[in-house]
């Protein structure tokens, strides 16, 4: 195998490790390594298993994978009702009464909801949806904040066949009219409005806008939220609770084949127009019902599951909807900000609702490192028994501080890499097996053929690499809406037969691997191909550090420079030079900053991800490109006028 002097280096080596411990592991699904053992021997084989033990099927399937690469089709034959396993067979087993979902509006507001009324509802609203012309295979558009009404509508959807298509409730009229017409949804479901850090922000009047570009949609539901006012066009809008009441209560789960499709869900790309991404049915809730009970050791007699996502997100779609509702998971939905009315809201809820399992994104896990150790302090937070992290590399800091601080030193963390694309997790610890390392995904999951790759297409077998997926996975997606020209050139042909998820990774002495970040974000510096997620975990390794952001600059000599950005903690002191040396003994002279800048916030998108191509656009001086995905845009500006005034170092 060969050595890959220059596809990515791998510069940080971290020594921490963690073993399960013994009060986890004795009470945990999964202990050894026998599926991985089992799925190393037969993946498709091993997927059936899942299928069978996991999901209720109406028709058995008569082959388990049809494999015509780039496309895979997963249970041929079978027919399910995704909303019946995730409803019905719980009610029906005597579940009805167990709390599916614990609400928690952001003014304090709160909502109950059992098994039984979810699934009243849904039968309702499924019928709602059937007298407003939907029938299978038609697309509807959901445009809700976080409140049960988007489970409800996602549901109602899978029942009748529909296909969803969730749009953040933060994105603006013009992104969700983009997408109801890639679409061609014929339905919309919003609301009056929802709340978001003390206010109310009107959804309704976004969605007019939408709609007087659109022509596709015949009528709109409306959810009565925010209480703000609203125009109802007569004929075309209803209010939802209105239609609901009135509704027949009787829908029966009619079963559909396992590749209809069951939503669509857009995601932006770095560049060009967004892409519809295409999910199925009984392949899609296989996988997640299987990630979301192992990887997450789910006893769901007993645990309170928290996923902090929104539904507009795919985390929101696997582990909060599809993944713990197929489980008959009690999980807590909150609708807001995690600084409303103190910065230790989350703290409250996981008290309030003995959370037991909490999934988060390391955005958010940075932010209350900024805020402080003393915002958890003021709460018990001692029903937690396992930590979740997903969304971007996790840096072995944010790690410690999530383990330490959140988890008092005794709750494995889970760090779960996956895509809108994979459908669900597909690399993460299995958490009463692996040993973990902070900041390390640790393997791919039983059943998911990870393999990295240089810039010649050989394979890596320790350092740094391109992240491919070798194998077809039951969760993956089926395609681009109406585009598949662009599925094969997005995802299948840097490297031949096989899926390139544009994340680099390194693969350690161990086998371990080690998520890098996008590989467009990757840094040529003399000739060295640094990772942006290395010098930034390096950079939070200083107490001083809550989150930074790093991105390569053109520079006359070095080809690129090194640049970064750092929020300090809970307004810590620390010079610029103090923090490029610690840089330069942490990871080396090479991955030494040409100029920091300490910043209190940096420009991310509404799902908290960093835009580095802003910051690049700063750090060049150049007028800013397209801001309109970015959540505060006042943080350029005020990025800019530090660049203007502050000086680098040499
Ligand atoms: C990209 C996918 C997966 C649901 C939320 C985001 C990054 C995601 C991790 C992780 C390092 C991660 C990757 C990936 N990412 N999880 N645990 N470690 N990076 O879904 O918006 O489709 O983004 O998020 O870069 O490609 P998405």
């Amino acid at each position: 195998m060969s050595e890959t002097p220059n596809t990515i280096d791998d510069l940080l080596a971290e020594q921490r490790k963690f073993v399960p411990p013994p009060e986890f592991v004795a009470n945990s699904l999964m202990v050894g390594t026998h599926l991985y053992e089992e799925a190393a021997r037969d993946d498709e084989g091993f997927w059936a298993r899942q299928a069978a033990d996991l999901v209720t099927w109406d028709t058995e399937w008569d082959q388990i994978c049809e494999w015509d690469l780039p496309y895979a089709k997963w249970f041929l034959g079978g027919r399910l009702n995704v909303s019946y396993n995730c409803l019905d067979r719980h009610v029906l087993a005597g579940a009805g009464d167990k709390v599916a979902i614990h609400w928690e509006g952001e003014p304090g507001d709160t909502r109950t909801i059992t098994y039984a009324e979810m699934l009243d509802e849904v039968q309702r609203c499924a019928n709602v949806l059937r007298s407003l012309g939907v029938s299978a295979g038609d697309r509807v558009n959901i445009y809700l904040p976080m409140i049960p009404e988007a489970a409800v509508a996602m549901l109602a959807c899978a029942r009748i066949g529909a296909v969803h298509s969730v749009v953040f409730g933060g994105f603006s009229s013009q992104a969700l009219a983009d997408r109801i017409n890639d679409a061609e949804a014929t339905l919309l479901i919003t609301a009056d409005g929802g709340y978001r850090r003390g206010e109310v922000f009107p959804l309704k009047p976004a969605a007019d806008e939408a709609l007087a570009m659109s022509s596709s949609v015949r009528n709109v539901l409306v959810v009565k939220r925010g209480g703000n006012p609203v125009e109802m066009l007569e004929g075309r809008d209803h209010w939802y609770h209105d239609m609901i009441e009135a509704a027949d209560p009787v829908c029966p789960a009619e079963p559909f084949d396992a590749e209809q499709l069951l939503f669509l869900l857009y995601t932006s790309g770095t560049t060009g127009k967004p892409k519809g991404i295409m999910h199925t049915s009984g392949g899609y809730l296989t996988h997640v019902t299987f990630t979301h009970k192992y990887v997450f050791d789910l006893h769901p007699e007993t645990d309170v599951y928290w996923c902090t996502a929104d539904v507009g997100w795919v985390t929101g779609h696997s582990y909060i909807v599809y993944g713990p509702m197929s489980n008959g998971a009690t999980q807590v939905m909150y609708e807001g900000v995690p600084n409303y009315p103190g910065n230790d809201r989350f703290w409250e809820i996981v008290e309030k609702y003995k959370v037991t399992i909490l999934y988060t994104a390391p955005t958010a896990i940075r932010t209350f490192m900024k805020w402080g150790a003393q915002e958890p302090a003021k709460h018990d937070l001692s029903s937690l028994r396992l930590l979740g992290s997903v969304g971007e590399p996790i840096n072995p800091e944010a790690w410690m501080w999530y383990h330490t601080y959140i988890g008092g030193g005794r709750c494995p963390v889970v760090d779960t890499w996956w895509q809108t694309e994979t459908g669900g997790i597909m690399i993460s610890p299995l958490p009463g097996a692996t040993t973990t390392k902070p900041g390390s995904a640790t393997f791919p999951l039983p059943g998911v053929t990870a393999e990295l790759l240089d810039d010649a297409g050989e394979r890596v077998d320790q350092g740094g690499g391109y992240l491919t997926l070798t194998r077809p996975w039951p969760g993956m997606l089926r395609g681009i809406w109406g585009d598949p020209d662009r599925y094969r050139e997005t995802y299948w042909s840097r490297f031949p037969d096989r899926y390139f998820a544009g994340d680099g990774a390194k693969l350690d002495a161990e086998g371990y691997l080690w998520l890098l970040g996008r590989v467009d974000d990757v840094m040529n510096v003399s000739g060295h191909r640094i990772s942006t997620t290395e010098v930034e975990s390096a950079l939070v390794s200083h107490p001083a550090v809550a989150e930074a952001a790093v991105v390569g600059a053109n520079d006359p000599t070095t080809g690129q420079a090194i640049i970064a950005y750092v929020i300090t903690r809970g307004g810590a002191e620390v010079t610029v030079e103090e923090l490029r040396s610690h840089v330069a003994t942490e990871i080396g002279a090479i991955a030494k900053p040409k100029a920091i800048f300490i910043t209190p916030d940096l420009p991310k998108t509404r799902s908290g991800k960093i835009m580095r191509r802003l910051l690049r656009d700063v750090a060049e001086g150049r007028v800013m490109g397209d801001t309109s995905t970015l959540a505060d845009s006042s943080i350029v500006d005020e990025l800019q006028r530090r660049a203007a005034e502050t000086p680098t170092e040499d």
